[in-house]
């Protein structure tokens, strides 16, 4: 038998019990998809209850009020997610009700990237297109042994768009879903109880566990970065960051390097600030981010009068603000300095 077969043959004894299996309704599998995107199974089986039964269909969905929909939507997280999902159900209700009848035509809806557009479009509409995340591409790097580095799961597209059964993609792909989830599983694969053994190449090879490639490590840019905790009046002083990285969060004064204090104190003065007074040390802080790494010394200080594009905020100011949680121990800090 074919790969898609033996998975399918398996797929009908063990699939998983699902509440959004089993019905091809496009509402409830874009539903679902949404949901399931960023959010483990289990947690999304009670969301997608408690929405369907408030918002039976598309309609009730769009005619609901914004708060509404992010109230229900509270802690599944990714709220961008809970207001495309809005926004994408006022445009199909103002459409008449209809969802875009193939993968091409939902990908235009809001928060519908290419992997839910594809696990839609194969569940609801039976369109032979793969649902390509991290997990099928684990499984199908596995089976065809592929060796160039996966930097991202539609590097394999070509190879898993060939491997879709014109019968039954949906179930095909959910089979994929619950494979990575049971058996193929990123360390230590359950080999022995795999429906697809004889179609893996990695597993021929015994290397099933070395798949996918991956690239080597990159390398982290580290900087230092003094962070200043600066008031002036009894506020404190932050500003909002330029485009780029953490772009549009807030920030405290800060000063690039380790300087010493005489030179920390010329830095700030360089950068605009007046009558500075260094009070004391905070602590250090490290933070990790996927491409860079800052190493964090702290300060607090007062000053008289500070640069443009500083705003000077009191506690309730300062809570109304988002800040990166890179630097989450001096936002700590400084809402102790401002009770
Ligand atoms: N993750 C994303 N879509 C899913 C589905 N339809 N079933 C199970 N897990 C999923």
């Amino acid at each position: 038998m074919s790969f898609a077969g033996d998975l399918l043959k398996w797929y009908d004894a063990h699939a998983r019990s699902l509440p959004w299996r089993g019905q091809r309704d496009p509402y409830r599998v874009w539903l679902s998809e949404i949901m399931l995107q960023q959010t483990q199974t289990e947690t999304v089986k009670g969301y997608y209850a408690r929405f369907l039964q408030r918002f039976p269909t598309v309609f009730d969905l769009a005619a609901a009020p914004e708060n509404d929909v992010l109230k229900l939507w509270e802690g599944l997280g990714y709220y961008s997610r809970a207001r495309n999902l809005h926004a994408a159900a006022k445009r199909v209700a103002e459409a008449g009700g209809a969802f875009p009848p193939d993968a091409a035509g939902l990908r235009r809806l809001p928060g519908v990237g290419p992997y839910a557009a594809n696990a839609i479009a194969s569940i609801a509409y039976g369109e032979a297109v793969p649902a390509l995340d991290g997990n099928q591409a684990r499984v199908l790097s596995r089976v065809l042994a592929w060796e160039p580095p996966v930097r991202t799961p539609f590097d394999l597209l070509q190879p898993a768009q060939a491997l879709v059964p014109a019968d039954r993609p949906g179930d095909y792909n959910q089979a994929l879903m619950d494979l990575g989830a049971a058996v193929c599983t990123p360390k230590q694969p359950k080999c022995g109880d795999c429906p697809v053994a004889r179609h893996c190449r990695a597993l021929a090879e015994d290397a099933a566990a070395e798949f996918p490639r991956k690239l080597p490590p990159i390398a982290k840019a580290e900087q230092d970065w003094t962070i200043v905790t600066a008031t002036a009046g009894g506020r404190l002083l932050v500003r909002q960051r330029p485009k780029g990285l953490l772009g549009g969060l807030y920030e405290f004064c800060a000063v690039e390097g380790h300087p010493d204090e005489a030179g920390l104190a010329r830095a700030l003065a360089e950068q605009g600030f007046r009558g500075i007074k260094l009070l004391r040390r905070l602590p250090d802080s490290k933070h990790v981010f996927t491409h860079r790494v800052w190493r964090m010394r702290g300060w607090q200080a007062e000053c008289e009068a500070a640069p443009e594009g500083f705003i000077a905020v009191d506690a309730a100011g300062l809570d109304a603000l988002p800040f990166p949680s890179a630097l989450r121990v001096y936002r700590e800090i400084a809402e102790e300095i401002l009770k």
